[in-house]
């Protein structure tokens, strides 16, 4: 007993004495999810997460490369901490990511305050690479993986609701839009082993989280047959093929063992969702109804220049098959406006499109150009910046309209809604999303995070909806 206790007491002391690490998230989900990787690998080595870079031994910046502006928010961030370095002398940073990736050896130089660069595939390495800071080595790894890379590892929920979590499934992406940055920084694309993700939402499962969400950079494009690229499959064997899993049998294996689990997935690229997708969707109640879809332009000739695998057309009939096969699903959307040679006729086609398919909600961007992209190389950036931010208003607004439109359509009905946090305008009133991905507010009413609330829709914004929950 005593010893037992001596025990106790000697971890607790090494909890408490444990290094420090602080996290920083910028961009896409995957960072998010990427991030609890690498905060598994620093509490298997003894580290413990902080929110506070001031009494932090390392901070690491998980970084975005997709717009120059996201990447100024990252030297930005370098520069508030270049502050709290000279107060916090033996405060080691570090890089991780896509900027990473990117800008490999040169972060070193051209931003003197970073210490560790380590690209998306290279995060087993952080522990030797601390231990290269140490002896005043260079400490850079940004080898891109053939392989998944981290199904083994479980992810440390370091910033969560026990509610809400994202479970990668795949890496990478072969997909080479002109004007991304992701295939290069993130590699080539890997799935991920089925058994691997069954087996992480089972435990999550068990720790009371209710929605997950299945991440990729295409996840529709899933395929798993025994590990490998996706661009090697041609190479498998028979039997390979024949016990292969694509994402509508995985969608559905996860469905299926996870009944009281609700199932999102993202992002789906238009020409790799197939009817299947749709049709497990439908069989299962516990999989939401909500496609984020992006489609970038609403012109074929913008859209060929994209190397996107889809026209204005067959998009469309894609979205038509969705709203009938899933009459209630919620569509969200991508576009780029000001891409290269994008006419005013260009611009609007993707009006057009978009007023044919009146999107719940969607991610609106000026193009900006990539270094190494084929766009960059090969096309002229050559629609003017007051010409780009006119579109984009014109894009914004009328989505704003379309998504005041649709959310009104649920006023006096009912949505099922899982309660995920407080609102940000009142501490009376929930806050959590509709199977369509839309988010509702209702006041607390007895109602508790993680459970389901049955909401009348008597109001909304074209942001939010606003009800109230039958009673419990
Ligand atoms: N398939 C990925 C896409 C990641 S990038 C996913 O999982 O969502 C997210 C969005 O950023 C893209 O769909 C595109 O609309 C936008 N984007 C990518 N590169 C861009 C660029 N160079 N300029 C402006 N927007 C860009
Ligand atoms: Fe980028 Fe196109 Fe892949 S947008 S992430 S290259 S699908």
């Amino acid at each position: 007993m005593i010893s037992k206790t001596l025990e106790l007491n000697k971890k607790k002391k090494r909890i408490s004495n444990s290094k420090k690490f602080s996290i920083i998230s910028y961009g896409c989900q995957m960072n998010v999810s990427d991030s609890e990787v690498v905060a598994s690998i620093l509490e298997s080595i003894g580290y413990s997460y902080s929110d506070d870079i001031n009494n932090s031994e390392l901070v690491l910046l998980n970084t975005c490369s997709i717009r120059e502006k996201a990447e100024q928010t990252v030297r930005k961030k370098l520069e508030s901490i270049n502050a709290v370095k000279k107060i916090n002398k033996n405060l080691k940073v570090g890089v991780l990511g896509c900027m990473a990736e990117r800008l490999k050896e040169k972060f070193l130089e051209e931003e003197k305050i970073v210490d560790l660069v380590v690209g998306p595939d290279a995060y087993r390495d952080i522990p030797n690479l601390l231990k290269e800071i140490e002896f005043g080595n260079d400490a850079v790894n940004v080898l891109l993986s053939k392989e998944e890379t981290y199904a083994d590892i479980n992810p440390s929920r370091f910033n969560t609701n026990g509610i809400n979590a994202f479970v990668s499934i795949t890496r990478g992406c072969d997909n080479m839009c002109t004007f991304c940055i992701v295939p290069f920084t993130r590699g080539r694309e890997r799935s991920r082993d089925p058994k691997s993700i069954l087996k992480e939402i089972n435990e999550l499962v068990n720790n009371g989280y209710k929605e997950v969400t299945l991440l990729g950079q295409n996840v529709d494009s899933y395929l798993w047959y025994g590990g490998g690229l996706k661009k090697d499959f041609n190479k498998a064997s028979e039997i390979q093929r024949r016990t292969s899993i694509n994402f509508s049998k995985l969608l559905d294996l996860v469905a299926k063992n996870f009944p009281k689990t609700r199932i999102r997935f993202t992002t789906s690229n238009p020409q790799d969702i197939d009817d299947t997708v749709l049709e497990t969707m439908a069989k299962h109640n516990n999989i939401c109804n909500h496609i984020h879809l992006p489609v970038q332009s609403g012109s074929d000739k913008i859209l060929k220049k994209m190397n996107r695998k889809h026209s204005s057309d067959e998009y469309l009939r894609l979205v038509d098959k969705i709203k009938k096969l899933l009459p209630d699903c919620g569509i969200s959307h991508d576009m780029i406006c000001g891409f290269p040679y994008e006419t005013e006729n260009d611009h609007l086609d993707t009006l057009s499109l978009m007023n044919k398919v009146k999107y719940d909600f969607g991610f609106m961007f000026k193009y900006s150009e990539r270094p190494g992209t084929l766009a960059a190389r090969k096309y002229k950036d050559n629609v003017p910046e007051e010409i780009k931010q006119r579109r984009l208003s014109e894009i914004i607004n009328l989505q704003l309209k379309h998504s005041f439109e649709n959310l009104s359509t649920y006023i006096d009905k009912y949505s099922n809604v899982l309660v995920e946090k407080e609102s940000k305008k009142s501490k009376d009133y929930w806050c959590g999303r509709n199977p369509q991905n839309i988010m509702v507010v209702f006041p607390k009413d007895g109602y508790k995070i993680g459970d389901y609330a049955k909401v009348k829709i008597l109001s909304n914004t074209s942001t939010t909806l606003i009800g109230e929950a039958i009673k419990k």
